[in-house]
């Protein structure tokens, strides 16, 4: 029985993805910033651990208490919408903490039992708005485009190892804490003079009819998990599929 540690599983594609392998007779680690029981089903595969990304020291011991794993899944993030200029540092920092150097922390933390057993899989859950650039979204799609650039050459240095790397790129779904979680962010970074701007392109959002469920993410990161042959990088969601088919 393969097992599988997860971040970010307290909503949204974590959770749903959690959800997914449990209802494969995976072994999951399902890990939260703030654990609870309560979210998936009880059941003797699954194990919940207390995981914030941005934290050495809990990466350590998440890792250490998961014991031996197949495959991680970076899944975590925080989405930020908003001008450059009107956010601040410290934002800039906290999206790039968390999206990008909090992937490549597990990704560093799981590599030494990945490349003794030379066998493992790593999935980092990034973005479709890498693939086509948007307004207002300059700071979140950096630091998710860091990750597909780590990821690419990353993918070259474990093949000796036998260790797969995939992507996923998910894209807009509504029905996650996403958008509540990056408005939180977002408190001060439309300045007056880009009020304008801002008001078109929130008028034009939301405007396509394609969006990802959750459920899109879970089986894009299943496939991604399990058959090697799948593409390097696998989009998600009708809108993200369709958006790669246009590039
Ligand atoms: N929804 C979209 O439109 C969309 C589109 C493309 C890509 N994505 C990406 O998909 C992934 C999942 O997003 P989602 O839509 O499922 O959003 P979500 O519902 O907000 O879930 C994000 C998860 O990340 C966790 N998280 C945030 N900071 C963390 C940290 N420092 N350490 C550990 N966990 C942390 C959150 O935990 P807490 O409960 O502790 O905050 C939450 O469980 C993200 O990487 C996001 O960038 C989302």
């Amino acid at each position: 029985m393969k097992t599988v540690l997860i971040t970010g599983c307290s909503s949204g594609f974590g959770l749903e993805t959690a959800q997914y392998f449990l209802d494969r007779d995976w072994k999951v680690i399902a890990t939260m910033r703030t654990p609870r029981e309560d979210l998936l089903p009880r059941s003797e595969r699954l194990r919940v651990l207390a995981l914030d990304v941005t934290d050495p020291e809990s990466v350590r011991q998440a890792v250490e208490a998961a014991g031996q794993i197949d495959v991680l899944i970076n899944n975590a993030g925080i989405g930020m919408f908003g001008a450059l200029e009107g956010t601040s540092m410290k934002t800039v920092r906290e999206v790039f903490e968390t999206n990008t150097l909090g992937t490549m922390a597990m990704v560093q933390a799981v590599l030494p039992q990945f490349r003794q057993r030379k066998a493992g899989v790593i999935v980092n859950v990034t973005s479709s708005v890498t693939l086509k650039p948007l307004s207002l979204l300059s700071v979140y799609t950096a630091s998710k485009a860091a990750v597909n650039a780590f990821t690419e050459s990353l993918a070259l240095e474990l093949q000796p190892f036998n260790i797969r790397v995939n992507l996923v790129l998910p894209g807009r779904s509504p029905e996650t804490r996403f958008g509540d979680n990056a408005r939180r962010l977002m408190r001060v970074s439309i300045p007056d003079a880009y009020a304008e701007f801002a008001q078109s392109v929130f008028a034009g959002m939301g405007q396509s009819p394609n969006i990802t469920r959750a459920q899109d993410v879970a089986e894009a990161v299943w496939r991604a998990a399990n058959d090697p042959s799948c593409p390097f990088r696998i989009a998600a969601g009708a809108d993200a599929v369709a958006l790669a088919a246009s590039c």
